[in-house]
């Protein structure tokens, strides 16, 4: 009721050419405004979702967002501050908003992580696969729940 079962594939062709790793996006399923259950069946590591927050190669989370994290002074206001982002929304709330905030605000600046949009708002160098693994997602999300301070 409301929940909808996507199965998502990567587009023909739309793979990087050569690559042997690209990998079958696994199904979720979107309850309302959040995906309850865990992408892959198994919750994260807040300590290692912590890291991926705070680093600037690939989540690039602070580049938009404040919270309690490293170095301050180098964060973004482009978006909420995430202190207390673990008493505001639910655990599945927080994973569709990293999964694929788009499907909450098509306009949204927010990259779908694990959402593989068309391709028109995605880097050539992303088309075919997803920002995070499955298991990266899971450990922001188990961080992101543990933020309760606001
Ligand atoms: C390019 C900017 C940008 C980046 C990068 C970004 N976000 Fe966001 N995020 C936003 C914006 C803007 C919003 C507000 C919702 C909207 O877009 O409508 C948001 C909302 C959120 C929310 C909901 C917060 C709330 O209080 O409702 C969460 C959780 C979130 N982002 C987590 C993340 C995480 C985790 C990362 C990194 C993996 C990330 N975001 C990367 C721009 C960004």
């Amino acid at each position: 009721m409301g929940a909808a079962l996507l199965a998502l594939t990567a587009p023909a062709g739309a793979q990087p050419v050569g690559a042997t790793d690209v990998p079958t996006l696994i199904a979720y399923e979107v309850a309302g405004d959040a995906i309850t259950g865990p992408l892959g069946g198994t919750r994260g590591d807040a300590d290692r979702g912590a890291k991926l927050v705070a680093e600037r190669q690939k989540s690039l989370c602070v580049l938009c967002h404040s919270g309690p994290f490293p170095d301050p002074h180098l964060q973004g206001n482009l978006a909420p501050d995430l202190k207390g982002v673990g008493v505001r929304l639910s655990e599945g709330q927080i994973r569709l908003r990293v999964v694929d905030m788009k499907r909450l605000n098509p306009a949204s600046i927010m990259p779908a992580y694990y959402g593989l949009p068309a391709g028109e708002r995605v880097a050539a160098t992303w088309r075919g696969r997803p920002i995070l693994e499955p298991g990266e997602i899971e450990d922001i999300v188990a961080y992101l729940v543990t933020l309760k301070d606001e």
